[in-house]
């Protein structure tokens, strides 16, 4: 079995209550390709870059079923953790990643967390990974910097979130935000600039994808 560290207890998320939805939407190729224009595909690739950009310690941040890096997971090395502040995402991730073993591989562990309020020192990560997540934040800013704060010298931060590229996306997303599900739509150009205009950013449909060096 696995365990969940937590200083939050089970104080209850927002995706507690959609993370057997969550999961099953975003792993269809059909949602991604007619609300995002994008593929999981796109993203797992993504993903597999972050974990083939290091040997050393991984975070997931915002991993919520780990429904792109489960298999990752289970193959890789790294010395990982997986971060979110729903204790339901995290339970459908372990069972993702240990499968038919019903364990946990030994180099990964569990923690319910904010991301604002990361309970770690600083500079433990070689890489920062987090996927469908920056259209979430009110404060970007805020959680960027917390993510960069993780970051040992020379390792990498690797985003993705949705952002507004398409008609049918930027409506989306706008009821979202009125839903209070997300933070104002942002278009690819807005993100690249508030992410500090990192030099390897790419958008695909309403993914967009940025890779941003420790400083
Ligand atoms: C859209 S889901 C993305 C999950 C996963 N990364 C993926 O791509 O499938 C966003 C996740 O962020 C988590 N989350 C939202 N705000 C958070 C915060 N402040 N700290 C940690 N996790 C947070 C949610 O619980 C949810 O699991």
């Amino acid at each position: 079995m696995w365990r969940i560290e937590s200083e939050l207890g089970d104080v209850g998320a927002p995706y507690d209550r959609r993370a057997a939805i969550y999961d099953r939407l975003v792993r269809s190729r059909a949602y991604n390709r007619i609300a995002w224009s994008c593929a999981p595909e796109d993203y797992a690739a993504f993903a597999s870059e972050a974990f083939a950009a290091g040997a050393g310690p991984l975070l997931e941040a915002a991993a919520g079923s780990a429904a792109a890096t489960a298999q990752l997971h289970g193959s890789s090395q790294r010395p990982t953790v997986l971060v979110d502040l729903s204790r339901r995402m995290l339970e459908r991730a372990a069972q993702s990643i240990a499968g038919d073993e019903h364990e946990l591989p030994v180099h990964v562990s569990l923690v319910q967390a904010d991301l604002l309020a990361l309970p770690f020192p600083p500079h433990g990560f070689q890489t920062v990974v987090g996927l469908g997540m920056t259209h979430l934040f009110d404060d970007l800013q805020a959680v960027v910097g917390s993510l960069l704060a993780q970051l040992a010298p020379g390792g990498q931060l690797h985003l993705a979130g949705l952002v507004a590229e398409t008609r049918r996306g930027r409506r989306y997303l706008e009821i979202l935000h009125r839903a209070g599900e997300v933070a104002a739509p942002m278009t690819a150009d807005e993100l690249h600039v508030a992410l500090g205009r990192p030099t390897r950013f790419r958008a695909t449909g309403c993914m967009a994808y940025a890779v941003l060096d420790a400083s």
